[in-house]
C-alpha cells in the first residue's frame, strides 16, 4: 500500500492505553489497551475473540469533522455502505443524516432497513447493476443512479419505463487520472473496468437526455482507494468541472458533481513504546489533525469547482470507519521454524484479508503492556488457515507476547469485516460497537451451524 503521507493524517484515540494501578499503594502493574472507556481485555473474557471492536464515539467524530470541512458548499455525504455495512453503524449515520453509497440490491436493502426515508440519500453505483437491483432501487426512489456503461443506461430505461418512473442519472466518467495506491484499489485509469471515458461522456449524455424516463442530473467519478495525496482529487475535479461546462452549453441541467471517495488514513505511525504511553497515552494524533486533513481534501476538491453552481454528492467509507475499528485476537501458539519465529493467532485471512490480498500493512499491538519496556522480537503473525498466504503480518517487530494474551490489530474498521469470508469453514467473528462506558454486540458470532444453513 502506499507508505508515503502527503499530509499528516491523525489517528484519533480510538484505541489508547490506560495505567493499571493495583494494591494499597496503587502500584503501577503496567498498561491495558482500550477503546474508549473499556480495556479490550474485558471485550475479549465477555464477548471472545476474534473479535472486531468499534468506537462509535470515533466514527461520530470523523463524520462530524469531514461534514464541517465541507460546510460552506452545498453538499452530502452518501457513506460507502461497502466499506463496513453493519446495521448499527449505518443507523448511527443515518441519524447524523448522512445518504449512502451503494453497490448492490444487498446494500440498499441495507440502508432501507435502517431507515426507508435514507432512499432519497442514496447513490448506487457499480458496472454490473442487474434489473431487479434497479427496479429496487427505482421503487425506493434513490437520489441518482451512477451509471457506467451505455448499455446500463439502456436496461435502466427499460426498467424505469417498465415502472412508469423517472431514473436520475449520472454517468460515471473515467477521468484517466493516475492516483498513486495499490493498483487492485485504484480504478480512474483507461485500463480499468469503470466508467466511461470522459472523452465520450458528451455524446452519451446527449443520447441519454433524448429518452423517456431518464433524467440527466450529474456526473460522477471515483478514482481509487487509500489515496493520501491531493493532487490526483484536484487534477480529476478540474477534469468534471470543465465537463459540466461543456454540459451545460449542451443544454444539461447538472445539479450534481458526485465526486466518488477514496480518501486514505494513515495505517502507519503509532507505537507502543513504554515511554511513549507514559508521555501521551501513547503515540496516536488527535481528531484535529483528522480535521485539519479533511479540509485540505475538501479545498481540493471545492477550489476547481469555484463558481458552478452543483451540489457536492461525496462517498468517503475507510475514513470515516477504518482507524475506528480493531481485530481483536489470542495468540494460539507461539512457534519456531529454525530462526524463524511465528504468533500463531485465532484470527485469520478470513477475518482480515486485507494483509494477505493487498500486501496491506495494519499495526499490530499488544493489548496488555507490562511497566518495563521488554526487547523486541521479529514475528510473523499467522492465522490457522491452511494457506502460506494467511498472514496477518510478516517480520512484524513486536514486544513478546505470550501464549493466551491478546493482540490487537488495529484500523480494520473499514473493509474488514466486510471482506471476510468462510473460508475452512470458519465462523465469522462477532461485532461490537463500544460508545464510551457501554459495549453492546452488533453482530453475535457465527455457529457452525449457521455455516451450513443454506446446504440441501
Ligand atoms: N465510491 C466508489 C464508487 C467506490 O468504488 C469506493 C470504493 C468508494 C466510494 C469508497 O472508497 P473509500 O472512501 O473507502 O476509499 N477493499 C479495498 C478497498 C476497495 C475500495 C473499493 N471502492 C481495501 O481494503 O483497501
Amino acid at each position: 500500500m502506499n507508505r508515503h503521507l502527503a499530509t499528516p493524517v491523525g489517528r484519533p484515540p480510538a484505541f489508547s492505553y490506560r495505567e493499571v494501578r493495583h494494591g494499597l499503594l496503587r502500584r503501577s502493574a503496567g498498561f491495558v489497551l482500550g477503546c474508549d472507556e473499556i480495556p479490550l481485555t474485558r471485550l475479549a473474557e465477555r464477548f471472545g475473540t476474534p473479535l472486531y471492536v468499534y468506537s462509535a464515539s470515533t466514527i461520530r467524530e470523523r463524520m462530524r469533522a469531514f461534514q464541517r470541512a465541507f460546510r460552506k458548499a452545498p453538499h452530502t455525504v452518501c457513506y460507502s455502505v461497502k466499506a463496513n455495512s453493519n446495521l448499527t453503524i449505518l443507523r448511527l449515520l443515518a441519524g447524523m443524516g448522512c445518504g449512502f453509497d451503494v453497490v448492490s440490491g444487498g446494500e440498499l436493502e441495507r440502508v432501507l432497513r435502517v431507515d426507508r426515508r435514507a432512499a432519497r440519500r442514496v447513490v448506487f453505483s457499480g458496472v454490473g447493476k442487474t434489473r431487479e437491483e434497479m427496479q429496487a432501487a427505482l421503487r425506493a426512489g434513490i437520489l441518482l443512479f451512477n451509471v457506467e456503461s451505455e448499455s446500463e443506461l439502456w436496461v435502466l430505461a427499460e426498467c424505469a419505463a417498465r415502472l412508469h418512473k423517472t431514473a436520475r442519472i449520472a454517468l460515471r466518467v473515467n477521468p484517466d487520472v493516475p492516483a498513486n495506491t495499490h493498483p487492485y484499489i485504484s480504478t480512474g485509469l483507461q485500463k480499468h473496468k469503470f466508467g466511461v471515458p470522459i472523452g465520450e461522456a458528451r455524446a452519451l449524455y446527449a443520447k441519454a437526455s433524448g429518452t423517456r424516463h431518464l433524467k440527466v442530473a450529474g456526473v460522477s467519478v471515483h478514482i481509487g482507494s487509500q489515496i493520501t495525496e491531493m493532487e490526483p482529487f484536484a487534477a480529476t475535479m478540474e477534469r468534471v468541472a470543465a465537463l459540466v461546462r461543456e454540459l451545460r452549453h449542451d443544454g444539461h441541467e447538472i445539479e450534481y458533481i458526485d465526486a466518488g471517495g477514496g480518501l486514505g488514513i494513515a495505517y502507519e505511525g503509532g507505537g507502543t513504546e513504554v515511554s511513549s504511553i507514559k508521555a501521551g497515552g501513547d503515540a496516536r494524533l488527535s481528531i484535529t489533525d483528522f480535521a485539519d486533513y479533511a479540509f485540505q481534501y475538501a479545498q481540493a476538491l471545492l477550489g476547481p469547482l469555484r463558481g458552478l453552481k452543483v451540489r457536492l454528492l461525496l462517498e468517503p467509507g475507510r475514513a470515516i470507519v477504518g482507524p475506528a475499528g480493531a481485530l481483536l485476537t489470542t495468540v494460539s501458539y507461539r512457534k519456531n521454524n529454525n530462526s524463524k519465529k511465528f504468533l500463531v493467532v485465532d484470527a485469520a485471512m478470513n477475518d482480515l484479508l486485507r494483509p494477505s490480498l493487498y500486501g496491506a500493512f495494519h499495526e499490530i499491538v499488544p493489548v496488555e503492556v507490562p511497566r518495563e519496556d521488554r526487547a523486541r522480537e521479529t514475528v510473523d503473525v499467522v492465522g490457522p488457515i491452511c494457506e502460506s498466504g494467511d498472514f496477518l503480518a510478516r517480520d512484524r517487530e513486536l514486544p513478546p507476547v505470550d501464549e493466551g494474551k491478546l493482540i490487537a490489530i488495529l484500523d480494520v474498521g473499514a473493509y474488514g469485516m466486510a471482506l471476510s469470508s468462510n473460508y475452512n469453514s470458519r465462523p465469522r467473528a462477532a461485532e461490537v460497537l463500544v460508545d464510551g462506558k457501554s459495549a453492546k454486540l452488533i453482530r453475535r458470532r457465527e455457529t457452525a451451524g449457521d455455516l451450513m444453513r443454506y446446504e440441501l
